[in-house]
């Protein structure tokens, strides 16, 4: 299996390390760090471990990373430094029974952008639910919460900021639960992939259908109260907080398992 990851990998950990996704980073570890302590954590669409290696260092037990690529997965398992974290190729749109489990804490980021539509959509939830604990907390790094995924893109563009280096998304055209983009950065690698924004509700009630029916918190970004250390001195801060506060890019999904 080949995957649209497996090509760009190293690129990918670049892109990681952008201030733009080190203000997200900023708002996992901020919800997170405070619930993680000695938790079980299920990582899916793991990628490379950025967070299965964060939510170790965070205070994790045991974090069990799953990702559909390879090449990913083999990245993964080259840069980790704790036994605490496994790494598994394995395809999240199917059913999936992931040794170790279940688990206290299902943690995805930028996963469920990668349903195409409502079924696939359902069936990630599915894999979320089952490998949840009862009383167990799923949070989810996902597109902003809008029924017109198309709009929030165009203000996306118009409202972007100049000092974070931000990934672009470009809108590609439509599906049928909503829009398919194009996730590009120029630097400090040039890559794109291609994923989708589905319509919130489509979100919800694919949840529901997966067996996650526990009540949807949104967990809005935040930027560190002092972001000098991010952007360095000569960054427009003033104005680009202004930008990222303004246009909503992601937020954290909380829903607790009943
Ligand atoms: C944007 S990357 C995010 C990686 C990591 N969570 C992070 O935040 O750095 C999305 C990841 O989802 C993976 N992915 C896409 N579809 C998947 C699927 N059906 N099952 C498992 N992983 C998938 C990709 O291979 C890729 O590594």
């Amino acid at each position: 299996m080949t995957t649209q990851y497996d090509s760009i990998t190293l690129k990918y950990n670049a892109f990681r390390n952008m201030p733009g996704a080190l203000f997200e980073k900023h708002t996992v570890e901020k919800t997170l760090r405070p619930l993680i302590k000695g938790a079980k954590v299920l990582d899916l669409g793991c990628g490379s471990g950025h967070y299965s290696n964060l939510l170790i260092s965070w205070g994790a037990a045991q974090v069990v990373g799953v990702d559909i690529s390879p090449g990913m997965i083999s990245n993964a398992r080259a840069r980790s430094e704790s036994d605490r974290v496994t790494f598994l190729v394995g395809d999240c749109s199917q059913p999936l029974s992931i040794p170790g489990g279940p688990f206290d804490i299902v943690f995805e980021g930028w996963l469920l952008n990668y349903a195409p539509d409502r079924a696939s959509l359902t069936n990630m939830y599915r894999n979320i639910a089952t490998n949840l604990k009862d009383g167990g907390r799923f949070f989810g790094l996902k597109p902003y919460p809008t029924e017109d995924p198309r709009g929030q893109l165009e203000l996306m563009q118009k409202y972007k900021p100049q000092s974070y280096e931000y990934v672009s998304l470009k809108y590609v055209g439509d599906v049928e639960d909503g829009v398919a983009f194009l996730a590009c950065a120029e630097r400090p690698a040039k890559f794109e992939f291609k994923a989708y924004w589905l319509r919130e509700s489509v979100y919800k009630e694919a949840a529901q259908q997966g067996g996650l029916t526990g009540e949807w918190k949104w967990e809005h970004p935040t930027l560190p109260e002092d972001d000098r250390e991010i952007l360095g001195e000569a960054a427009d801060m003033d104005g680009d907080r202004a930008k990222l506060e303004r246009v909503g890019r992601f937020a954290l999904v909380r829903i607790d398992k009943d």
